[in-house]
C-alpha cells in the first residue's frame, strides 16, 4: 500500500444536523417508472392496487423520506385533474413531454396511496409550463385542505376523506430549458414563480415552495437565472432547486470520478448567488437548497422521435457499472459536505428511469450497484455532518485539477452512539491506508466496515446476475484506542461504522 491519507475528526466541528431529506429520490411520469415500475396490476407481485410488493419491499430498505412526483418534464404539460376522480372516466391523453400516451390509471391520490405503503413524504411539482396559479391553488386546495370546499369536497368524493397535507411543492420544473413544455425566460418564471407561491401559501400557509434555479450549470443562463428568478421571488420562496447529471461516455475514469467537484462548485456557487440576493434585499431569511434531480446519465439527450406515442416504453434505462456506484458514492459525501444549505436531495430517479432499481415487466427486480451507497447512506448517514481536517495525495484529471484520490466524510449520530465513515478511493488500481484521529470521541470500536469493490469498473448487475456487484462486509479496519487505520481497496466504496460509547 503505497498511498496515505488521514482525516482528523472531531465531534464539535460542525458542518451541520444532516435534512433525512437529502436521501430523496424521484418518480415521473416517464418510461417505466410509474407503469411497469411501482404500478403493474396483473403483477404476480401486485397487491389489490396494482402496486408491485416487490418494489415496495426494496424501496423501504432505502428508507427515502421524501419522493418528487409526477415530474421533471411530465409535469410543465400536465393537468393534475385528468389523474383524479373514477379510473374508467380518466383520459388517455397524448403526453408532450416524452411524447407518449398517458393512460392517467395513476395519479396524486393514488400516488399518495402508494407513498404511505413506502413511508415516504410526497413532494409534489406544479405545472408552471402549460398552466399556472389558478390550477396550482386548486390543487393545493384539493390535497391540503380538510373540507367544505369545492376542490377539497371533491378530493372526499373521490374517497380521501383526509387531506394528504403535502408540505413540499415544486414551483414547476427546469422552467429555463428550451425542451420545457411552456419554457420561460428568468422574468416571466420569477414573477409566475412569485405570484403562484403567494396564492399556494394563502390556501395552506404551512407547506413550503422549490423555485426552479437552472436545469444544470451549463446552462448559457445560469447564474443569471438565478439571480434574477431569486431577485423576484425570493420573499416567497423556501429553497432553490439545482440539477445535475454527470456520464463517463468519455471513458475517462479518472475524470468522471472527478465530477463531484463539479457539484461541489455547483452547490458552492448556487449558494453563492443566493446569499447575494439575500444581501441585496436585506432580507434576515437564507435560502435552502434543494437538489432535486442528481444521479449518472449515459442515456441522457437520446431521442425516441420515430417511436412516438406508445404507452409505458421503456426509456433511459441505463445500466449502472462499478465506477457509476463510485460516483454515485462520492456525490453523496459532497451533498454530506453541503448539509449546511442542501436540505432535500433526489437520486433522480428511483425505478427503472435512470435508476438504481430496475424491473422486468411481468417479471423480476433487481438492484443496480448503485442501490448500495445510496442505501448505506440513507441508512448510516443521518444525524450531523462533521467538518474533518482530510489530508489525501491528489491528482489532475482532464477537467480537474487537484482531485484527492481520497473523497470522505464523517457522520456523528449521537443518539445511536456511531459515527461513520464514508471514502471512496479513487485510486484506479492502488489501495489507500486511511488512518483516522478520533481523538474527541474517546475509544472507539468497530460495528463494521463495509465494502464495494469489484475488479472490473464495467460490471454491472443484471436480472441473470443481480449479485454481482454487491457489498461485503469484510473491510480491514484496526482500532487503537481513539485512532482506527482502514484499508481502503482501489476504486471502492467505503463505510466504516463504529460505535463512540461515551461519546
Ligand atoms: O429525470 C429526467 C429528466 O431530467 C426530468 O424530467 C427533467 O427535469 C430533467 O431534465
Amino acid at each position: 500500500m503505497s498511498l496515505k491519507s488521514s482525516m482528523l475528526v472531531d465531534k464539535h466541528f460542525i458542518i451541520s444536523e444532516i435534512d433525512k431529506r437529502i436521501y430523496g429520490s424521484f418518480i415521473e411520469h416517464l418510461g417505466r417508472a410509474v407503469y411497469g415500475g411501482i404500478y403493474e396490476p396483473g403483477h404476480p407481485m401486485a397487491d389489490e392496487n396494482g402496486f408491485r410488493k416487490d418494489a415496495i419491499e426494496v424501496i423501504k430498505a432505502l428508507q427515502v423520506p421524501i419522493i418528487r412526483y409526477p415530474g421533471g418534464n411530465f409535469v410543465s404539460g400536465y393537468n393534475w385533474e385528468d389523474g383524479v376522480g373514477p379510473k374508467d372516466q380518466r383520459k388517455q391523453l397524448l403526453e408532450l413531454a416524452w411524447w407518449t400516451t398517458e393512460t392517467n390509471e395513476v395519479g396524486t391520490n393514488e400516488f399518495a396511496d402508494w407513498a404511505k405503503l413506502v413511508d415516504t413524504e410526497v413532494m409534489m411539482a406544479v405545472n408552471l409550463g402549460t398552466r399556472g396559479i389558478d390550477a396550482a391553488r386548486n390543487l393545493v386546495e384539493y390535497c391540503n385542505h380538510p373540507s367544505g370546499s369545492y376542490w377539497s369536497n371533491l378530493r372526499i368524493s373521490h374517497g380521501y376523506k383526509e387531506p394528504h397535507r403535502f408540505k413540499t411543492w415544486c414551483l414547476g420544473n427546469e422552467m429555463d430549458g428550451p425542451w420545457q413544455i411552456g419554457a420561460k425566460t428568468a422574468v416571466e418564471y420569477g414573477r409566475l414563480a412569485n405570484e403562484t407561491a403567494k396564492a399556494m401559501k394563502w390556501v395552506d400557509p404551512t407547506i413550503e415552495l422549490v423555485a426552479c434555479g437552472s436545469s444544470s450549470s451549463g446552462m448559457s443562463t445560469f447564474g443569471y437565472w438565478e439571480d434574477t428568478v431569486l431577485d423576484l421571488c425570493y420573499d416567497q420562496v423556501d429553497y432553490l432547486s439545482l440539477h445535475a447529471y454527470y456520464n463517463n461516455n468519455n471513458n475517462d475514469t479518472a475524470n468522471f470520478l472527478a465530477s463531484s467537484l463539479n457539484l461541489d462548485h455547483f452547490i458552492g456557487s448556487v449558494a453563492s448567488i443566493s446569499d447575494a440576493v439575500q444581501a441585496k434585499k436585506r432580507s434576515k431569511k437564507r435560502l435552502m437548497l434543494s437538489l432535486d434531480e442528481w444521479n449518472v446519465w449515459k442515456t441522457i439527450g437520446t431521442s425516441r422521435a420515430d417511436e412516438r406515442w406508445q404507452i409505458a416504453p421503456p426509456e433511459f434505462e441505463d445500466v449502472y457499472n462499478h465506477e457509476d456506484a463510485l460516483a454515485v458514492g462520492c456525490y453523496i459525501i459532497t451533498i454530506l459536505k453541503h448539509a449546511d444549505r442542501v436540505k432535500i436531495g433526489c437520486l433522480a430517479q428511483l425505478i427503472n428511469v435512470i435508476a438504481p432499481i430496475m424491473t422486468e415487466r411481468n417479471g423480476a427486480i433487481w438492484m443496480q450497484t448503485t442501490y448500495y451507497p445510496f442505501l448505506h447512506a440513507s441508512s448510516y448517514g443521518r444525524g450531523t455532518a462533521l467538518l474533518s481536517m482530510v489530508d489525501s495525495p491528489k491528482y489532475d484529471a482532464k477537467d480537474y485539477t487537484d482531485v484527492p484520490y481520497l473523497e470522505s466524510i464523517a457522520v456523528h449520530n449521537e443518539e445511536q452512539g456511531e459515527v461513520t465513515i464514508f471514502a471512496v478511493n479513487r485510486h484506479l488500481s492502488e489501495s489507500m491506508e486511511l488512518n483516522v484521529d478520533l481523538r474527541s470521541f474517546g475509544n472507539v470500536s468497530l460495528i463494521q466496515h463495509i465494502v464495494l469493490e469489484h475488479d472490473d469498473l464495467k460490471a454491472v448487475n443484471t436480472k441473470e446476475n443481480p449479485n454481482n456487484v454487491v457489498p461485503h462486509n469484510n473491510g480491514i479496519t484496526v482500532i487503537d484506542g481513539a485512532n482506527i487505520q482502514a484499508k481502503l481497496s482501489k476504486a471502492s466504496w467505503n463505510v466504516i461504522r463504529l460505535k463512540v460509547n461515551g461519546a
